[in-house]
């Protein structure tokens, strides 16, 4: 259990990460931090008052006073704009970066030693804009994607074959947008390759469905996007750092010169422990999954050059 994790945002996917983290006891004190006058005491409130049902003794407040994060030992970032139907995470840019920025700022100042997990979307130009922003090294500024779009994709697994979730390794790596990057060929169950388990065709429905999988949700919600896998995401990278467990997870890092690339965040197999980031795992990538991440790298390139318009 560490001290304090920070959690910025206290929308639906703040309010979950808040949550998971009160009910899996990974701090003394989670405080929710938002904008909007009363609402994060209101939920802070509510879930400090779900603790003795729980039975837990991590202390949930709300807040709009940055003071009242000072000292974090963790900060995820969950403030943003979220997607309305027929809109792209890139759709979200301008808003978001004029949200993030002064955001970390704050951190930088109040919590200089926290790991920061970004999930504000799109996300690898956040998380860019973080990092530049913080000017933190990159073991402790990364950011949350390859875990939902993993689970997305081990959901489906799960649906069509009907075994359990717990039993399916998959990767889904590259940015988190219509590029990323599903890997069936490092995905198994029990170990067994996965076409071992399901048709070519059957694989194919299920990448195809993985990388949309956001906008799905989207589509069905109406009102923004996903927040049960998205808050599960962050929250299991949480736990990772702080029981420091060296989980093998997909996050969203920043290669200088893994899988190619450099000076870009991008979603690859890390190491991830108390340190945040120990290491980046580099994959065995055959020419057409390494040209899927080259194709998935330039999209984010491209983001970036317009964030250098909003800076
Ligand atoms: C998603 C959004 C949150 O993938 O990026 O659901």
């Amino acid at each position: 259990m560490v001290r304090k994790i920070t959690v910025i945002g206290g929308g639906y996917v703040g309010e979950h990460v808040a949550q998971g983290l009160m009910l899996q006891e990974l701090a003394q004190e989670v405080v929710l931090i938002d904008v909007v006058e009363d609402m994060p005491q209101g939920k802070g409130l509510d879930q400090r008052q779900s603790a003795p049902v729980w039975g837990k003794d991590t202390k949930v407040t709300g807040t709009n006073d940055w003071a009242d994060t000072k000292g974090s030992d963790i900060v995820i970032h969950t403030a943003g704009r979220p997607r309305k139907p027929g809109m792209s995470r890139d759709d979200l840019l301008e808003a978001n970066v004029a949200i993030v920025r002064p955001c970390m700022e704050q951190v930088k100042t109040l919590s200089p030693d926290a790991t920061v997990i970004m999930v504000a979307n799109p996300l690898d130009a956040m998380t860019y804009v973080a990092k530049q922003t913080l000017g933190f090294p990159k073991n402790r500024i990364f950011g949350m994607a390859g875990i939902l779009d993993t689970a997305r994709f081990r959901a489906f697994i799960a649906m069509e074959t009907g075994v359990s979730v717990r039993d399916i390794q998959a990767m889904v790596l590259g940015g988190h947008g219509d590029t990323m990057v599903p890997l069936p060929r490092f995905t198994t169950i029990a170990g067994l390759p996965l076409e071992h388990w399901v048709s070519k065709d059957k694989i194919d429905a299920m990448v195809e469905r993985a990388a949309k999988g956001g906008g799905e949700i989207v589509k069905l919600l109406k009102f923004g996007s996903a927040y049960y896998a998205p808050s599960a995401g962050a929250v299991e990278m949480a736990e990772a750092i702080v029981k420091n467990s060296h989980r093998v997870l997909p996050c969203c890092a920043f290669l200088e010169g893994e899988y190619k690339h450099e000076g870009i965040y991008m979603g690859v197999p890390v190491i991830l422990g108390e340190n945040g980031i120990d290491k980046i795992i580099e994959y065995p990538f055959n020419d057409t999954e390494q040209a899927m991440f080259d194709k998935s790298v330039e999209a984010t390139k491209g983001l970036l050059e317009d964030v250098k318009k909003f800076l």
